[in-house]
């Protein structure tokens, strides 16, 4: 199932592979847990139904809320404000009005949710970005919103329904899981040269972040839960998880040798 949300970094051209990986080694009653879920495009190819799901956005949580306790509340929501953006003289217009209303509002709720949506959909590159007031940024992306079928809205709400979700930093998703679970970890790029890759909050991910990770990754091998983390291809990341299997992952062509290293792969390291 594809992801409704644009998402930078987002997994959608892996998906497939990642999502195959992950199926063949997570027990029937095991869970899975992603603790960075951003547009969830690995949750939703997986189709497994016990999940915990974590990110530390919360409007991202709160549309993600939305959809789970009534996706049709947030359909109908999202389809009043497109019918509402057709009255302004231009898209642009209309995104800009939009982006002032959401500002304002308490970012919680459907209606919310689905300005959020409404915004990622028409916004440049679906980038989050807020500003130091906390307001989100991101111009207008001269794209128009979308829509999609009832059949599309309730079978998304559906994969949402065995799912926990939480909006916290990673440090106590990853703390959370035990024996039996298979975690998936897709923390934002670091070191890349656009900053729209790193900073999906007020603050960036940064390399004592990664330190960090590399604990926690650590805690989950030694606590026997299978692992999968994604990271971009670096020569410290080679070194930092060298008693793992390491697999490098050309974006939408599956894996490839370690040997035929390449601008922009990602490492694929897990412990299963
Ligand atoms: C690379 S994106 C995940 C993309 C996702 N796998 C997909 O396919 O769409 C990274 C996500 O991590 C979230 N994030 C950043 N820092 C975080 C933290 N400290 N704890 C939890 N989530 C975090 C961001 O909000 C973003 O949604």
């Amino acid at each position: 199932m594809q992801p409704l949300l644009r998402w930078i970094g987002g997994k959608q051209k892996v998906s497939a592979l990642i999502g195959d990986l992950i199926r063949l080694n997570l027990n029937e009653g095991g869970r899975y847990v992603e603790p960075f879920l951003g547009g969830a495009s690995v949750f939703l190819r997986l189709g497994h139904g016990f999940s915990l799901l974590g990110d530390s956005n919360p409007v991202l949580i709160n549309f993600y809320e939305c959809l789970q306790l009534d996706s049709m509340a947030l359909m109908v929501a999202y389809s009043d404000l497109l019918a509402h953006s057709k009255s302004f003289q231009s898209e642009k217009d209309a995104f800009l009005q939009v982006r002032q209303e959401f500002n304002l509002s308490s970012k919680s709720g459907f209606e919310s949710a689905a300005k959020f949506l409404y915004l990622n959909r028409t916004c440049f590159n679906g980038i989050w970005r807020v500003n130091r007031k906390g307001e989100f940024s991101t111009p207008f992306g001269a794209r128009r919103a979308g829509n999609w079928p009832i059949d599309f809205w309730r079978d998304l709400g559906e994969r949402f329904q065995q799912s926990i979700l939480r909006c916290a930093d990673y440090t106590a998703v990853v703390a959370s899981a035990a024996e039996g679970d298979l975690v998936y970890l897709d923390p934002p790029y670091v070191g890349v040269e656009s900053e729209s890759f790193v900073r999906y909050g007020p603050r960036p991910f940064d390399r004592n972040d990664l330190c960090l990770l590399k604990d926690a990754v650590q805690g989950l091998a030694d606590r026997n839960v299978l692992f999968c983390l994604s990271l971009n291809c670096s020569a410290v990341a080679l070194e930092d998880y060298k008693d793992f299997k390491i697999d490098e992952v050309a974006n939408g062509s599956g894996f490839v040798g370690l040997q035929k290293r390449a601008r922009g792969m990602d490492l694929l390291i897990r412990n299963f």
